[in-house]
């Protein structure tokens, strides 16, 4: 292929994380639908950015409408869908960005691979473990609903699987702790882990 790289003549990442005053990362929710990652990494994206830092938070169902747009919910779209966007989080990294990401994730297998994209030391799992029953009940988006009727294949704890992290960075019980305390664990978590 006549393809010739340039990043040696680029920038580097410690010269952007100069810049930010703080270091890369990508911090990686995983859990079932409606298990209230998307809220929390809202909330840690607010709070850091109140303290001076540049986050970004990535989600599946923003990501889904847009470069993940093809993509459903067999395994090998998951697979897809987790390796764009762990390449797109690695980018982010190198822009020295506090990258948030909600996905699903189903798999110690599609965990696994996200880490290998992004690099162990840059990624951090954080398992967002919320019963089951806690969100089929809140079904926020009627999806669990609709899986149980039988309208939606492959649907995450219903007819696909989810397997328990193993060893995640971070657990977080939302039916065990306020989201307010589980927030402030999450923001005590990270904050000395984007110290530069
Ligand atoms: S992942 O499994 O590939 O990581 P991702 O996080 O991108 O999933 O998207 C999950 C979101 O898509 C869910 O929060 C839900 O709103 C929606 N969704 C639609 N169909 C499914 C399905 N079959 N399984 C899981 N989530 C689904």
């Amino acid at each position: 292929m006549d393809i010739f790289p340039t990043f040696h003549k680029l920038l580097g990442r410690s010269d952007r994380e100069a810049l930010l005053k703080q270091k890369g990362i990508v911090i990686w929710m995983t859990g079932l639908s409606a298990s209230g990652k998307t809220t929390l990494a809202i909330g840690l994206e607010k709070v850091l950015h109140e303290k001076g830092h540049l986050c970004y938070v990535l989600d599946g169902d923003n990501v889904r409408t847009g470069i993940n747009s093809n993509l459903g919910f067999s395994e090998d779209c998951r697979k897809e869908n987790i390796r764009r966007i762990a390449e797109v989080s690695k980018l982010f990294v190198q822009c020295g960005v506090i990258t948030i990401n909600s996905f699903v994730s189903p798999t110690n297998d599609l965990r696994d691979l996200a880490k290998s994209i992004i690099g162990p030391d840059d990624f951090k799992l954080v398992y967002v473990n919320t019963p089951i029953e806690v969100c089929e009940q809140r079904d926020s988006k009627g999806l669990y609903a609709k899986a149980r009727r039988g309208e939606i294949k492959d649907f995450t704890g219903i007819n696909a699987p989810f397997d328990t992290p193993i060893s995640p960075d971070l657990e977080i019980k939302t039916d065990k702790r306020t989201f307010e305390e589980n927030l402030k664990a999450l923001v005590e978590y990270v904050e000395p882990r984007i110290k530069p």
